[in-house]
């Protein structure tokens, strides 16, 4: 039984892949992790490259099936939920932000915000108050009307925030959110990351390479060998 209070729960994953693009025999992965989750709290998941993390964050969020074991996202069994379920869960309960988030292109900041809110039935006016507000929330109050291209790379990695909360999720997936980003950039997404761990009791799971960021999070685990490994 999964506690209440977890948000999200893996337990005996396991995840293979082909060892060519052309197939052969498959490669383990993951074998055997076990993760749990609650609303309000930070993991950090570190390791080297290859050894299988974002592979791990894509099945937490359903985007990718285990080959065992299961995954509980807020109680809801996600292997046995069609594609459809799946997208609207991501859509309504979930957060995501990618070391290179991608934005609408020829979109402004504000309609960046909105259009994900508008689709999961939000009225055009309170969906547009709702993102104003929120790129106020991180510092972009004036740059609603820029396009993608013309946002430096902070500001877009802080549109994605804005957009990956506008719909008010349980869970923050961030797979090297900072990654590329110069130090200054990277401290203010930080900040703001655990900022809405506190104040909106989002659950996030985090990426990366970087030690002191990942020192930030309340656990802190390393990929390694396929198995999860407990560093604090
Ligand atoms: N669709 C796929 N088909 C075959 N192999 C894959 C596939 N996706 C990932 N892999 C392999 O699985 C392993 C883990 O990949 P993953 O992207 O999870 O690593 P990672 O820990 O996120 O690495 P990085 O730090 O470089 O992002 C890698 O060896 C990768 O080549
Ligand atoms: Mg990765």
């Amino acid at each position: 039984m999964t506690k209440s209070n977890e948000i999200l729960c893996l337990k005996g994953v396991c995840k293979s892949f082909p060892a060519t693009a052309r197939g052969g025999e498959p490669i383990e992965i993951l074998d055997s992790i076990d993760l749990a989750l609650s609303p309000a709290t930070s993991i950090a998941i570190t390791g080297k490259s290859g050894s299988g993390k974002s592979t791990l964050l894509q099945i937490s969020a359903g985007l990718l099936s285990s080959e065992r074991g299961e995954v509980l996202f807020d109680g809801k069994k996600l292997n046995t939920l069609n594609d459809a379920q799946l997208s609207r869960i991501r859509s309504t309960s979930m957060g995501f932000i990618f070391q290179s988030s991608l934005l609408l292109d020829d979109f402004t900041a504000l309609e960046n915000v909105t259009v994900p809110a508008m689709i999961m039935g939000v009225g055009e006016k309170q969906a547009r108050q709702k993102a104003l507000h929120l790129l106020e929330s991180v510092g972009l109050g004036d740059r609603l009307d820029h396009k993608s291209d013309q946002l430096s790379g902070g500001e877009r990695q802080r549109v994605a925030i804005a957009r990956a909360l506008v719909n008010e999720p349980l869970i923050l997936f961030a797979d090297e959110p900072t990654g590329s980003l110069d130090e200054r950039n990277a401290a203010l997404i930080e900040d703001m990351l655990f900022q809405l761990v506190a104040e909106k009791q989002v659950a996030l799971m985090l990426i990366t390479h970087n030690t002191p960021f990942a020192s930030r999070c309340d656990r802190v685990y390393r990929l390694h060998n396929r198995t999860m490994e407990v560093i604090r």
